[in-house]
This record gives structure tokens, sequence and C-alpha cells, in this order.
């Protein structure tokens, strides 16, 4: 064929299969049996074959995944990315109708409602129309490049339909549709993988996998619910439309939306779509209400992390009712001792649960939950299921009341209470704490050891391979192999993954280590306070307590985990194995806006409202919405509202942008 032959052929099929896959994974109304479209897809791949400098990123063809990535970059969002501000009664949604009346000053308030998804946020950007990234949420200022992944959604449009802006970011949701997940669920536990918790799970684990071509055989589908920025044309005038836009782009746009004229008709939307909700073919865990005017939108204006003219309604955690058939004691990383409830099994809208946390040995007391009894359970989005409450049963005989054992279940230590809790005080002599401990270790925010998921750390300290995290960088692809669950590609695969993370920052470091009270908001804090782990580990108690954020209860825990020998000799262990923690840039001592509260009102001309208010946090001020003596600072932009007034009755220091700007630039 001639090539400017084959270029024509190739542009035809790819229009065709893209109007297939529209009717496919967004109409859900094929129009082509799968053989006529398998051969329309050979014949692309055909000719892309033969022409590879004709192949694009927008091809059909690039749908099923590339090579594997050593990482997913962090990128930054073109916009912060918001959440939602949640609400769980009518009442609290009245609250927030209330709100928007006083801000707008009047009482006809239209608002949109949709559902809310229960996935994976992510952010969708086009140039010209074709898709160029993709990114997960992240921490709303920074998500994860998934961009070979997301490519592979059936239902994201590679190039948009109709005419297309320059630029223009999208966001929605990913999701694995339930019947897809029970399916892919079963499949893994067959093999001996471990299956996903739920729904949500499923689809963030598959679409951060490094290697697309696994995302590609997984079933995820895609719903638009966001212009968050277009550029070359204007965003719609209401929510209601901008739905549309999307919709007519090829997106997928669910079906469950209104425009309501009040808020009592969005509550009644949501008491409708509760009902509806196990008969959908995905999870939703609530609704979704906003200001439908775009131009209210920008009057109402965002605060730090979420828009003033958004509510997120959500549902009542799901209940069911089923049989205890055991309950047992179960030891986490720090020695806790969690009452666990083992359950006859029962299928929560999808999910089976067959265990459920009692929390500890007052609520166990408290509710009177027995071995045999009937109890109602519930189950919240991506929260473990926790026993609500024993259903009596007249005339049933009751098992005996629960005690908690006074030795450990697992290592025969004793057993300390300490407040509400029980803790096994064998340390990391116990198997279960160091199991757990490594575990943590190696999880996707620590040390992030792909392949070193639960049942492989039970089986290398069952087989005593590894007693302790340093073990781990002992590991060799022969000690691995003698182990019956390991082939020489999953041995190699293990050691690649551990040999990759010797190089870590700081901050996941100290997360790793699993000190009490130290998360990963704490964990960044002291990396950037104190830059490198031996400044750490030198810190005292009292100079910690005076680090913004970090309460005595941290600095005590902080200073006692590094007063303990045996912890600062891992460390000194893990260093001379090769591991390398790599200090993080110190934060500039003084914060010049510690404990000052700002208040922003009218139109910022030089920075958003947004980056402003990060700005004050960034140094250690409070950014508010209103004005009150506590305020500090009012800053005004452009046409400033109510706020402006009421700082000048109250005697607040108002600032212009410049003003602001200035005092932030000041050293
Ligand atoms: S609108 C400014 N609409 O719920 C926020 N969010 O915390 C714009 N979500 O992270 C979001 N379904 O990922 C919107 N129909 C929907 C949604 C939705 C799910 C997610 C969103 C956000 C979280 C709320």
């Amino acid at each position: 064929m001639k090539r400017s032959d084959a270029e024509k052929r190739i542009a035809g099929l790819r229009d065709e299969i893209h109007r297939h896959d529209h009717l496919y994974y967004v109409e859900a109304k094929p129009e082509i049996s799968d053989a006529g479209y398998d051969g329309l897809r050979k014949e692309l791949e055909r000719l892309e074959a033969e022409h590879p400098d004709l192949v694009t990123p927008d091809s059909p063809t690039r749908r099923v995944g590339a090579a594997p990535r050593s990482e997913l970059p962090s990128i930054a969002h073109l916009r912060p990315m918001l959440s939602l501000e949640s609400a769980n009664t009518p009442g609290e949604a009245r609250n927030f109708d209330g709100r928007v009346k006083r801000s707008l000053g009047r009482n006809d308030i239209p608002y949109s409602v949709e559902p809310k998804f229960d996935g994976l946020s992510v952010e969708l950007i086009f140039e010209h129309g074709i898709l160029k990234k993709g990114t997960t949420r992240g921490d709303g200022f920074r998500g994860e490049d998934i961009t070979p992944n997301i490519r592979t959604v059936g239902a994201v449009p590679l190039r948009l339909r109709g005419e297309a802006p320059a630029l223009v970011a999208v966001r929605g949701e990913a999701l694995m549709p339930l019947g897809d997940f029970q399916q892919l669920n079963r499949w893994m536990t067959e093999r001996g993988l471990s299956s996903f918790a739920n729904p949500r799970n499923a689809a963030a684990g598959s679409l951060r996998q490094l290697d697309s071509r696994i995302t590609a055989e997984r079933p995820l589908t895609f719903f638009a619910y966001e212009i968050m920025m277009i550029d070359g044309a204007v965003h719609p005038p209401t929510h209601m439309e901008e739905l549309d836009l999307l919709a007519s782009w090829g997106f997928r746009v669910d079906r469950h939306k209104k425009r309501c004229r009040d808020i009592e008709e969005a509550i009644a939307f949501h008491a409708s779509l509760a009902g509806e909700r196990d008969s959908l073919p995905f999870e939703i865990d609530g609704v979704v209400i906003q200001v439908d005017s775009t131009a209210d939108r920008e009057a109402l204006g965002t605060r730090t992390r979420s828009p003033r003219w958004a509510l997120a309604l959500k549902f009542e955690p799901r209940r069911e009712v089923t049989t205890v058939e055991d309950i047992v004691v179960q030891v986490g990383r720090t020695g806790k001792l969690t009452p666990v409830a083992l359950l006859k099994p029962v299928d929560v809208s999808g999910v089976t649960v067959s265990r459920a946390t009692l929390h500890n040995a007052g609520e166990v007391a408290k509710k009177d939950i027995r071995v045999g009894d009937r109890v109602r359970i519930k189950r919240a989005g991506d929260v473990i299921p926790a026993v609500v409450e024993r259903i009596d049963v007249k005339g049933k005989r009751r098992g005996k009341a629960f005690t908690m054992p006074s030795l450990c279940p697992v290592c025969r230590a004793r057993v300390a209470g300490e407040g509400a809790y029980h803790f096994c005080s064998g340390g990391v002599s116990c198997p279960a704490q160091l199991k757990r401990g490594i575990e943590h270790f190696a999880s996707r925010h620590a040390l992030d050891i792909e392949g070193l998921g639960g049942k492989t750390v039970t089986l290398l300290v069952d087989t005593g391979l590894v007693g302790s995290v340093a073990d781990l960088f002992s590991l060799t692809r022969d000690s691995l192999i003698s182990l019956e669950r390991f082939a020489e590609k999953s041995a190699d695969n293990l050691v690649t993954a551990i040999e990759e993370a010797m190089r870590i920052p700081l901050s996941r470091f100290l997360y790793a280590l699993g000190i009490r009270n130290v998360g990963e908001h704490v964990a960044r804090i002291l990396a950037g306070h104190y830059g490198t782990i031996e400044n750490v580990t030198a810190a005292n108690e009292d100079e910690l307590v005076e680090i913004h954020e970090v309460g005595p209860e941290v600095a005590r825990s902080v200073a006692g985990f590094f007063r303990e020998k045996r912890n600062i000799e891992l460390i000194d262990e893990l260093k001379t194995l090769g591991v390398e923690i790599v200090p993080e840039k110190r934060r500039e001592g003084p914060r010049p806006f510690a404990g000052k509260t700002f208040v922003f009102t009218g139109m910022l001309e030089q920075i958003t409202r947004d980056e402003a208010q990060r700005l004050v946090e960034s140094l250690g001020g409070h950014a508010s919405s209103s004005v009150s003596v506590k305020t500090d600072y009012v800053v005004t932009g452009k046409n400033p509202g109510s706020k402006a007034a009421k700082a000048r009755e109250l005697g607040v220091a108002i600032l212009s942008e410049a003003e602001f700007r200035k005092l932030a630039e000041r050293p």
C-alpha cells in the first residue's frame, strides 16, 4: 500500500475504532460484533507495524499498556484538586444552604446533584483534544503520573470528540464495577494472591501499577464530573451544562443527575438515590450537592481544601446481620491487642465480610458480644467493618463472656493494660509485632517495597529468614528460591525491589520506623525540621515539643524511641547494610506568620486565593474564612466584601494584596 493510502486508512480505522469504543464503554450500546471489532483492530495494528512513524499516542492501539516503569513520578496539578466538605444529615445540608444564601445575599439557589462515586479521583489533561496526562489526586497539590495506565481505560477518550479547546483539565472518578471486582477477587484468590478489600482499593491498586499492561487487563471505568480548567473556550455557565459538555466530548457521565430548585429537592434526591444504591453496578457513597451557577461559585470561592459551593451528603454506612463464630485476639504492630469477631460470611452489598473489629475489651463488654451471638455489622467505605450491636435472640443459650488473655496469644509475653487498650510486652521478639512492623516498613508510604505483603512477610519470618527489618537487606535470590513460594522470577523481583528501596528520603524512613504517634504528617514535620537522621535521633523531648504541630505525646514517643539502644543499633545496622537515608531540606528556622490568622476577601490579582492561603500556612500562619477579634490581618483584593467592613469595625489590620505580598517576602 502506498504510504499516503496507508495514512488515510489508518486515520479512518482510528475514527471507526474510537466510535466503537465510545459506543461500547460509554454508551453501552455496541453496534458491532466482537469479531468485527477485532478485525478493525488487527488491521490497524498491522498498518501501524508497517509504518511505525505514523503511530500517535491517541491511537486506540495504545490502550494495551506500555513497558513497565520504575516509579510513578509525582507531578504538580494545574490547579489544586480540592476535596469536598462532607455532611451526614439533611440538617447539615440545610446549614450549608444557609451559609450559601447568606454569602450570596439571595434565597433562590438552584443546586445540581449527582452521585458521589466511591473510586479514585483522577485529573486528565487534554491539549488540542488529545489526552496528554493522567494524574491521581495525591495530596491535592501533587499527584502521581499514571498516564500510560489511564490510557488503557476504555471509557477515557484518547481524543475529545467535536470542538476541543486548546487546553482542558477534566476531573472524574475511576471505578471498578462491583461484578468485575468480585470476579477479579475470585481470580486472585484462586491463584494465592491477596484479594482487594473493596472495589475502591481494587481500582486504586490497578491504576497505580508500574506495568500498565496489568492495568489494561483490569476492568476499570471512568465517570467525568468537573472541568477544572479550560483554556480557549468559556466555562459553561452552569454545572448541568458542564456535564453536558463533558458528555459531548465523549466522556461517560452518569445519568443520575438533576438540577434542583432548592436544597429540599436536593435532599429528596439523596433519599431516592439511597434507595437505588444497592441496585447500581458500582459503589457510590453519597450525593454531591453543588451550587449550579458558575458565577455564583466564583462569588462563593474556596477554602484551602474545599470549595464553599459544594457539599458531599453521605449515605448511612451499610449494615447487615450475621453470627459471631469466634472472637480472636489480633496483635498489631505496636503490640496492641484487638479483639476481632470472626463472622459467618455475609455479603454487604458486593463485599463479603467475615471479620469485624471489636476495638477493645471495654467495647466487647459494653456491647456484651459473645461467641454464637447474632450481631449487626456495618461497613462504611474502606474502613474495617465493625460490630455495631448485639441482637437479642429470646430463649437462646449464650456463650461465655469474653476476657482479654493475660498472655500474648502469639508469643506468650505478659499483657499490660494502658487506658482502654491492652498491649503485648514482647516487642519485636513477638513474631506478630515483628511481622506487622516489617509489613509497615515495606508499605507504600514507607519504603514501598513491592511484593512484600502480609503473606510473604509471614513466610519470611516463619522460616527464620528474616528476624528484623535489617535482615531484608541481606536476602538473596538463592535464599528466597529455597522457599516453596518463590520462583526465580519472583525472587529476582523481590531482591530488586528491596535494592531499589535502599535510597530513602528521611521523612519516609521516619514513618517506616513505626514510632508510636508518628504518622506520615508528623514524619514530614520532623524531617523538615531536623533535616538529617542524626539530628532527629539526638533530639530531646523539650526541644521536640517546641516544634509547631508536635504535642507532648508525640514528643515523648519520639524521644523515647531514640533513647532505646536497640533502635539506634538498628539504624546503624541499616546504614552499614547500605541503606541511604537521604537528608531533607530544612525548613528555614523562623516562621514569621506563626500564631497569626489571616482572612482574605475580594479578588486577588497576583496570586490565587488558594496560593495566598498556602503561602500563609507555609509561613506558619493560619487562614480563616471569617473575621473575628482573633483575626490579625484582613487582606483585601478587588471588590472586597462585608469582611473588610467587619475588619474596620473590629479594628483589625487591613492589608492590600501588595502589602500582604511584601509582608510574606520579608525574611
Ligand atoms: S466534585 C471541588 N463530584 O469525592 C471538588 N467529586 O472529597 C470537586 N467525588 O476527592 C469534586 N464523586 O474525588 C465531585 N460527582 C462527584 C464526585 C466527586 C466522587 C470525589 C472526589 C473528591 C471526593 C470528595
